[in-house]
């Protein structure tokens, strides 16, 4: 009997997605820093109905009344990711977003770096934190509060805005964060592959005042220029009114409306 060459299917191992839901916590990402995820889990998301000190950008603090939004961080291991081109993950975590939202309503841009508007007020906000180990990005935490149901809004956070304000009526917390987390996979996984080219030009098409001239303030006063483009270190290079390029990180520059 003559037997066929043939070659066994190599199967891919399966994207492990560990989903932990919480009805309070401190921060779920604060959760997440002190987590050990299982030997074969890719990806850990943390939820939480409630966060006792939910954390914003820099000093900031995140407002979100309990049960009617949804605050959960990713944790991901982005080993692949050049330390130097990290800014691709925002992107990726900012379109991800993006997909779903589109579903749920039109006008949704991402505002550098990576906030989620709708028209010109904040429907999402996220914080990343790193950490790396030997040249490479150990872990990734994205920490995502993205206001759904919430109908009024007490602190003084800018121009903050809900599913709910925008389309008047309650969305189904549990199946956004589900359509969320599909598309998040898929964007990080582009990020990770090294689809780079593609996310940066899908995340400038989306970008919050991609075109025309805005008021901006940096240290030195307010002034109109254009955004040129978010470079791959993530800075935001502008082109003022005298034809003069600006570069600026995150903070150093405040979009005036
Ligand atoms: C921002 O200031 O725009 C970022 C806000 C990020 C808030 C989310 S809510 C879930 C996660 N846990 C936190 O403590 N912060 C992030």
């Amino acid at each position: 009997m003559i037997k066929w060459p043939f070659k066994k299917k190599s199967k891919a191992p399966e994207f492990k997605t560990n989903l932990i839901a919480l009805a309070e916590v401190d921060s779920t990402n604060s959760y997440l820093r002190q987590y050990t995820p299982a030997t074969d889990e890719n990806m850990t998301v943390v939820s939480a109905d409630f966060q006792t000190a939910g954390r914003g950008q820099g000093t900031h603090t995140w407002e979100s009344e309990r049960g009617k939004n949804l605050l959960f961080s990713i944790l991901t291991h982005p080993m692949t990711v050049p330390l130097r081109s990290q800014f691709i993950l925002s992107e990726a975590g900012a379109l991800a977003l993006k997909e779903v939202l589109d579903t749920y309503t039109d006008n949704i841009s991402l505002k550098w770096p990576n906030d989620i508007y709708w028209k010109n007020r904040k429907l999402s906000g996220t914080l990343i934190e790193t950490s790396i180990a030997g040249g490479h990005i150990k872990n990734c935490i994205f920490g995502i509060g993205l206001n759904v149901n919430q109908q009024t809004f007490e602190s003084d956070a800018p121009n903050p805005v809900s599913l709910f304000q925008i389309l008047g009526h309650e969305v189904d917390r549990e199946s956004l964060l589900k359509q969320i987390i599909t598309a998040f996979t898929k964007y990080h996984e582009m990020a990770v592959n090294g689809q780079h080219g593609d996310i940066s030009a899908r995340y400038h098409e989306a970008l919050y005042r991609r075109h025309g001239f805005h008021s901006y303030e940096d240290k030195d006063g307010c002034f109109e220029a254009a955004i040129v483009e978010v470079g791959d270190d993530g800075l935001l290079v502008l082109r003022d009114q005298e034809g003069r390029f600006r570069e600026y990180e995150f903070k150093e520059v405040k979009f005036i409306n």
